[in-house]
């Protein structure tokens, strides 16, 4: 042990275990050592209780899992390196050929264009169902129905659902049911109060918190469901990074803080918006009026920074866009939940098809930790110059 590669390879030396500080370490692995052949010859994926490769998780993973279920009061959880590949986990795990899964009509557009273009191909059928129409979802369900979706509220037009007659429909249909709970955040409800069977969630939002990292994880109370949802994770080779696993653990303790920061400014632009003469709609769960509002008053006591208003459609495409490119400290970009406030229009007919929109131009809007005062300024600022005083 005297030349210099294999001294710093073999090193005898270790630090002393009774090292405390707040924050976990940070473990990074491929290779992940076993004390002797026996237990490497019994290894396996399904052993929280011990280690098998890097891609299946090091202690860093494993604390991030547990706070995450603790988070959505479930029990067992998966991490996957995105929000879209948490949904593609329940997906391929969940699902067989010959099987159908149901998805609301306004659920986040690439899990509408996974069904379509990856599922079908591998004869999984996908169906829409009415998200505020409960009887849509009963009429569509059938016998090879084993999965559905609900989306708590609808991605970009915010409608509120009736959680629990969804789930109570799908489960008596003998479904899994799963919910998209980024919005939620495990903080606006529990939604195990409700029965669903898993909730994926996009760390990615505030979670993360930095608009830095991309994260997802899928969170059941089924010890079955969670085996299954697993061997999806091991055998498709979609770990974690430890430095995107410290970095949401980092921001976990002030998660509650923040989500009802963000919930406070959001609701105060919301309503204020709603009396600006451009704005006909304001779209957020928690004003009188929106979609669903009786349901988020009923199962929720708070609601993330993310709302649209929907602007007079007697104003020019052209005037929407100068209103979003004339705002200061709103950014244009899509992943929410970040400190920055962002805006995006969208174009719904293109999105959901002819008659399916609201009458109007929608802009969504994810607040920020900006001040509540300096963003209202500036978005009074950009509707005054984009659509007169
Ligand atoms: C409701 C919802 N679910 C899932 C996702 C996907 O998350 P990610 O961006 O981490 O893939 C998003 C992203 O915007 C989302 O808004």
């Amino acid at each position: 042990m005297n030349k210099i590669s294999t001294l710093q390879i073999h090193h005898p030396y270790e630090a002393p275990s009774d090292f405390g500080a707040f924050a976990p370490a940070v473990h990074k692995a491929s290779t992940v050592f076993f004390p002797h052949v026996q237990a490497l010859r019994q290894r396996s994926v399904f052993n929280r209780q011990a280690y098998t490769y890097g891609l299946h998780g090091t202690p860093t993973v494993y604390t991030l899992e547990e706070r995450i279920a603790s988070l959505e009061g479930g029990q067992f959880c998966v991490l996957a390196p995105s929000g879209l590949a948490a949904i593609s986990i329940v997906n391929l795990g969940l699902l067989r050929s010959g099987d159908e899964v149901l998805l609301p009509h306004n659920v986040y557009g690439p899990s509408k264009e996974q069904a379509h273009s990856l599922l079908s191909r591998w004869g999984v059928a996908c169906k829409f169902y009415d998200a505020l129409d409960p009887a849509s979802l009963q009429q569509q369900l059938g016998p090879r129905s084993r999965l559905v979706w609900v989306e708590a509220p609808g991605s970009v037009t915010m409608e509120f659902p009736d959680m629990r007659a969804l789930v109570d429909i799908a489960k008596a249909a003998g479904a899994v049911c799963a919910l998209d709970n980024t919005w939620g955040c495990g903080i606006a409800f529990c939604d195990y109060d409700f029965g669903f069977d898993v909730s994926m969630h996009a760390l990615t939002k505030y979670p993360s918190g930095g608009a830095d990292v991309l994260m997802g994880s899928v969170v059941t109370r089924d010890e079955e469901l969670h085996r299954q949802l697993l061997q999806a994770h091991s055998i498709l080779g979609i770990g974690v990074a430890a430095n995107d696993v410290e970095l949401v653990l980092r921001s976990l303790p002030t998660l509650d803080i923040r989500y009802r920061a963000h919930d406070t400014s959001a609701r105060h632009l919301a309503q204020w918006l709603s009396q600006q003469s451009p704005v006909v709609q304001v779209l957020h769960p928690a004003l009188p009026g929106s979609p669903g509002h009786e349901y988020w008053k009923r199962d929720c006591g708070a609601a993330a920074g993310l709302f649209s208003i929907v602007l007079d459609p007697a104003f020019t495409q052209q005037q929407v866009d100068a209103f979003v490119d004339g705002l200061k400290l709103f950014r244009l970009g899509f992943s929410w939940g970040g400190p920055m406030s962002l805006a995006v229009p969208y174009d719904l007919k293109a999105m959901r098809g002819e008659g399916k929109g609201y009458p109007g131009h929608l802009v969504r809007l994810c607040i920020g930790l900006e001040d509540t005062q300096d963003l209202q300024s500036d978005l009074a600022q950009s509707l005054s110059a984009a659509f007169g005083p």
